[in-house]
């Protein structure tokens, strides 16, 4: 079945020359829908892949030194932009307020937003999930939105959220959410990948997406 899979490549690769490596290897056809997140300098369209951005600002356009609109990032072909990544969340200060505007704007802009969310290790993961939809989502339309379930003790760390907990977040969100597409994202890689797709809308990969190998594997 047709999925979608996002490759978040974070502040990686350190050179366009490599990310343009990246994008030639993934411009391949294949059954899923895959969505390339580069930096933003090397933002790149291409022919297989949709091109997507990791974050926009919470405004449209004006005197925000240093900030890129979902306008702009349309503008350059983007279709999907990363909303609210637990990154953005932890090290830029980022709250559902901020998500919240960043969602609408990105709706308003015709750009699609993907919201994520996701407990840290020790919270509750139903109370946390509810309030980050409830107030990312304050008065935004839902219809079409992706949404993807990130435990942040998953992220980066090697240790992929079991099945049954995927799953039980699937449930709870699309009940919140029913018009949600939700994917699962933290420590995907080639092996995992196939048992995650089975039961989620798809995946979004962070480490193993600049992997050549590795990211072949999983959207092949
Ligand atoms: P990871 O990152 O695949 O490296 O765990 C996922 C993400 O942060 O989106």
């Amino acid at each position: 079945m047709k999925k979608i899979i996002i490759a978040n490549f974070k502040m990686n690769p350190l050179t366009k020359k490599k990310a343009q490596e990246l994008f030639k290897a993934y411009d391949i056809k294949t059954k899923h829908t895959v969505v390339l997140c580069p930096p933003f300098p090397f933002l790149e369209k291409g022919k297989n892949y949709i091109l997507g951005a990791q974050n926009c600002f919470c405004r449209t356009e004006g005197p925000y030194t240093g900030a890129v609109s979902s306008k702009m990032l349309k503008d350059v072909g983007c279709k999907y932009i990363l909303i609210g990544h637990s990154e953005r969340r932890h090290i830029f200060g980022e709250t559902n307020r901020i998500v919240n505007h960043k969602i609408k704007l990105c709706i308003k802009n015709k750009v699609k937003p993907v919201l994520c969310v996701g407990e840290n290790a020790g919270e509750k993961r139903d109370v946390v999930l509810k309030k980050q939809l409830k107030e990312g989502l304050k008065d935004a339309q839902t219809k079409g939105i992706i949404i993807a379930y990130e435990p942040v003790f998953a992220i980066g760390t090697g240790k992929v959220c079991e099945i049954k907990d995927i799953i039980n977040s699937f449930n709870l969100i699309k009940k919140i959410v029913p018009d949600a597409k939700v994917l699962y994202g933290g420590s995907v890689n080639s092996l995992n990948a196939k048992e995650i797709l089975k039961v989620t809308d798809g995946i979004l990969v962070g480490g193993a997406s600049i992997n050549k190998k590795e990211f072949l594997k999983i959207i092949k």
